[in-house]
């Protein structure tokens, strides 16, 4: 058997925007980052359009800033959070200038600015037009290589979080190399960061790289973490609908330079929905995308007007999809569906970005910090990243230095490469879970489509006899999404029920889950379901 065995200061699950900005900011520290692929490849990070939402420009101010999220929040965003991150915008922009990072400028060297749904002023930061992950990425994987203090591991995936008494012992995981059956690797550490992204990956229709399923969740909540606010996930409006998996996005910048929603009969339906039309708050959109897609309309941005001829040089990202689809947005609609896009919910951490789990902290989409409520406002993910990747990195340099833990006998980190399971394909089950996923804990739910969604995850789990490590962890994030969705009966944000249309104030608040706690709840979901949704369910 070969063994890696490494034993750094900190571990960091995760190679995107949040990863890295930990790594860097933790010198002279050393530090490990894993990542499951090349560094930048398939990341979330790297497919950012959008950029990087901060209240720099004149006309704007950090109220407003804050005034917009609060608002998009629905009531359920923490202030102080909010606070935090958005006083930090000017400060994580100038960290990334200081790097290199090249954001677009106008000719007097002033920002230009995007604008995107429910924001009040241009606030976006953005680098060529719709590149803004790439350039970000650039900019941190060149100063990573170039610092001594940081290791990379490439191509390693992670099956669990070492942890006993509420206490980390490192990760144990795999290097992904199909020709060799057994390469564990053990790094051993009394600080783990999740920085892992988000769970896209189990719907569908996502703009997430397949590998994002919620992996870092999984491994938080064996280890006994907290989680908050799983049912929470954020539909993008503007997913490009050309049959791809995972699905292209389109930047909501687009329509913040005027491009209009429409339907095969060229109408605007957004407008008399909102006072911002096609710029309203995310979740209003694609509830309303998919109201027009439920009615048998097909949907399109139309950019004709607008962009123009522009379109190439404005979104270069965008443009190349379309062109691939051999639709040319300067003359022609553009056809998109809303897709899976974002996890508001995921690891429940405190103002510093520490886990319920002592020495298990995290940062970006995995983590619940509370900042975007029950939905987040655009471009506001990248500058939460950013931020708490900083706080993380000085509060665990705050800290003294712990000895490495030598004294890790070979049985107890045997008895976590025992757990490993097989990385054998499950391809069948991974895509009717995912599709299930998308049709019932979608866009829209009720307590039927929950039932319905939960009796088909309950079957893969059977029929799979639960092999693969990686429709385990899909299994797992899937019925902490569940049990989130049924327990919130209310609409609220991205959380549309259609048997509970309104918001209720007994809901102004977080559902906390653990895995000790799902058990019971999955059960109580199945003993409360009527014999008449049952029998629906059944005659489905
Ligand atoms: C976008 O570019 O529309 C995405 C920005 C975001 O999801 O925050």
């Amino acid at each position: 058997m070969n063994e890696n065995i490494y034993t750094p200061d900190v571990v960091i699950v995760g190679g995107g925007v949040a990863g890295l900005t930990v790594a860097l900011n933790l010198a002279p520290r050393k530090v490990c980052v894993i990542t499951k692929n090349t560094l930048g490849v398939n990341t979330s990070s790297s497919w950012a359009q959008g950029g990087i939402a901060a209240s720099i420009a004149v006309e704007d101010s950090h109220e407003s800033h804050i005034d917009d999220t609060l608002k998009t929040a629905k009531g359920l965003a923490d202030e102080t959070v909010v606070r935090k991150i958005i006083i930090e915008s000017n400060e994580a922009i100038k960290d990334l200038e200081a790097i290199g990072v090249q954001f677009d400028k106008n000719a007097d060297g002033s920002f230009n600015l995007g604008l995107e749904g429910a924001h009040s002023f241009n606030r976006i930061v953005r680098s060529k037009g719709d590149s803004t992950g790439i350039e970000i990425m650039r900019g941190l994987i060149e100063q990573v290589k170039l610092s001594d203090h940081v290791t990379i591991l490439e191509n390693v995936s992670i099956d669990s979080i070492m942890n006993e008494n509420n206490v980390i012992y490192g990760v144990v995981g795999r290097f992904i190399d199909k020709n060799i059956p057994d390469n564990h690797v053990v790094i051993q550490s009394s600080n783990v960061v999740l920085a892992t992204g988000g769970l896209g990956g189990i719907y569908a229709n996502t703009t997430n790289p397949r590998s994002s399923y919620g992996e870092g969740i999984a491994l938080a909540a064996q280890a006994g973490a907290i989680l908050s606010d799983m049912e929470f996930v954020q539909f993008h409006p503007t997913g490009l609908d050309f049959g791809l998996d995972p699905t292209p996005l389109a930047t909501e910048a687009i329509r913040g330079e005027g491009a209009f929603l429409v339907n095969q009969n060229n109408e605007r339906f957004m407008i008399g929905i909102h006072s911002k039309n096609e710029l309203a708050p995310r979740d209003i959109i694609a509830q309303n995308i998919f109201k027009q897609i439920e009615m048998g309309n097909s949907v399109f941005l139309d950019c004709r007007h607008s962009i123009g001829q522009n379109f190439n040089t404005s979104f270069p990202q965008v443009y190349s999809y379309c062109l691939k689809a051999d639709i040319d947005p300067a003359n022609e609609l553009i056809p998109i569906i809303p897709v899976a896009h974002y996890h508001i919910g995921g690891v429940k951490t405190d103002l510093k970005g520490k886990s319920s789990v002592e020495g298990l902290w995290c940062c970006g989409e995995v983590a619940a910090t509370n900042i975007h409520g029950a939905n987040r406002l655009a471009s506001n993910s990248l500058l939460e990243s950013l931020v708490f990747a900083k706080i993380v990195a000085n509060e665990i340099n705050s800290e003294p230095l712990k000895k490495q833990n030598d004294t890790i006998s070979s049985s107890f980190i045997k008895t976590y490469k025992e757990k490993t399971k097989n990385r054998i394909r499950a391809k069948k089950y991974i895509w009717q879970l995912r599709s299930s996923m998308m049709r019932n804990l979608g866009i829209v739910r009720s307590q039927n489509s929950i039932l319905r969604c939960l009796t088909d995850i309950i079957r893969i789990e059977r029929e799979s006899h639960s092999l693969s490590a990686k429709l385990s962890d899909m299994i797992l994030v899937s019925k902490f999404i569940i049990v989130g969705a049924s327990k919130r009966t209310e609409s609220r944000g991205c959380h549309l029920r259609a048997d509970f249309v309104s918001a209720k104030p007994q809901f102004l608040k977080h559902i906390d889950q653990t895995q000790t706690t799902l058990k019971k709840d999955i059960q109580i979901i199945l003993n409360n379901a009527s014999q008449s949704s049952k029998e629906q369910i059944l005659a489905s």
